[in-house]
């Protein structure tokens, strides 16, 4: 059990309901929760601690950044949280200063521990961390659009009235309004959801986008009725926790950092890659078709726009 520990930086919504999400499918049974707010952290441990009935026995504290130091995997949740009509990328300077205070306490206490990102904007501060942290890049990624397209799945099996899990494709490029759904990826069954009638349900374009404005827009809907997002962000946690404690060597749309692929350097935007034991251990490059091809480069050249000024406060020329 030792070994398996996990670390959650932020015992806030998302940090909680990824903890939650763990502990229910039984996914980690050892959790350490590192808050500023030391008082919630251990108010949250006991509450869920009382779980063990349950879900059988399990060991989760409240704790600082040196009690990490077992942890093979730490997710990150810290942060403030998108306010009503607020964008990912204005959260973006509130967000720098945690992350900077972060990556110090990480690299002296976890230096080989992989780093699952998941406070917002999540590319920038996944490319922010792997620049201050000592530690090899590919074991800091961010949770990117896997929400999106659990998200987009989940509609989509509303639409087609199908299982989810039936249904294959992807929302890629930025975790943000600069995302797309990628329709050539999509397949029901094996089939290709472009141009084909499936399951009784025509081929309807206009039906379509509709539903991925509703993807794209999910987080505002939610934040606008309930002020924060936290439960299926939460499940992408246990999933991706799962993953990497199992070595599952899985392909999720996760945010990592190009190096040539799609013809794109120097910028964190979710692709397919596969993950194992010690994070991103490969990008799987889809044959996009032209105007996808377009929309993640675009998606792309947004991304590093807004990291430019960044790269400067860390030292680096600029065009990162
Ligand atoms: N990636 C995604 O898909 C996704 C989805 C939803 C939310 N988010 C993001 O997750 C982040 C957290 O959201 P939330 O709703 O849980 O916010 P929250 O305010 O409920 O929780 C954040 C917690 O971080 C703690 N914290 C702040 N600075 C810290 C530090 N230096 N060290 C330790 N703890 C620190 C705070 O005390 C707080 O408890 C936000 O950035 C939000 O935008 C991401």
């Amino acid at each position: 059990m030792k070994d398996r520990a996990v670390g959650i930086v932020g015992a806030g919504n998302v940090g909680m309901a990824g903890a939650f999400a763990m502990l229910a499918k039984r996914v980690c049974m050892d959790m350490v929760l590192v808050d500023l707010n030391e008082k919630r952290a251990r108010g949250e441990a006991l509450d869920l601690m009382h779980g063990q009935g349950l879900v059988g026995r399990a060991r989760i504290r409240a704790g600082t950044f040196s009690d990490l130091e077992t942890c093979p995997v730490v997710v990150i949740t810290a942060g403030a949280s998108q306010k009503p009509g607020e964008t990912r990328i204005e959260l973006l300077h509130r967000n720098y200063q945690v992350l900077s205070a972060i990556a110090r306490e990480l690299d002296t206490h976890c230096p080989d521990a992989v780093c699952v990102v998941a406070s917002n904007p999540v590319d920038i501060l996944t490319h922010m961390l792997q620049e201050l942290s000592e530690r090899p890049k590919e074991k800091v990624f961010g949770t990117g659009t896997m929400l999106d397209t659990t998200r987009f799945r989940s509609l989509l099996g509303q639409h087609y009235d199908v299982n989810p899990r039936s249904i294959h494709g992807y929302i890629l490029a930025e975790h943000g309004d600069s995302e797309f759904a990628a329709w050539s990826t999509v397949t029901i069954g094996g089939r290709p959801i472009l141009n084909n009638e499936i399951l009784g349900k025509p081929y309807d374009r206009g039906e379509l986008e509709a539903l991925f404005g509703r993807v794209r827009g999910a987080a505002y809907e939610i934040i606008e009725g309930k002020g924060y997002t936290n439960w299926a962000i939460g499940l992408v946690i246990a999933e991706l926790v799962s993953i990497l404690l199992n070595d599952l060597k899985s392909v999720q749309p996760i945010s990592v950092r190009l190096d040539g692929e799609y013809g794109l350097r120097d910028v964190c935007i979710s692709v397919p890659a596969r993950i194992g034991r010690h994070g991103v251990e490969d990008v799987v490059e889809l044959d996009l078709i032209e105007e996808e091809r377009m929309q993640l480069e675009h998606s792309a050249q947004l991304l590093k726009e807004v990291r430019a000024p960044l790269s400067r406060l860390e030292g680096g020329d600029g065009h990162g």
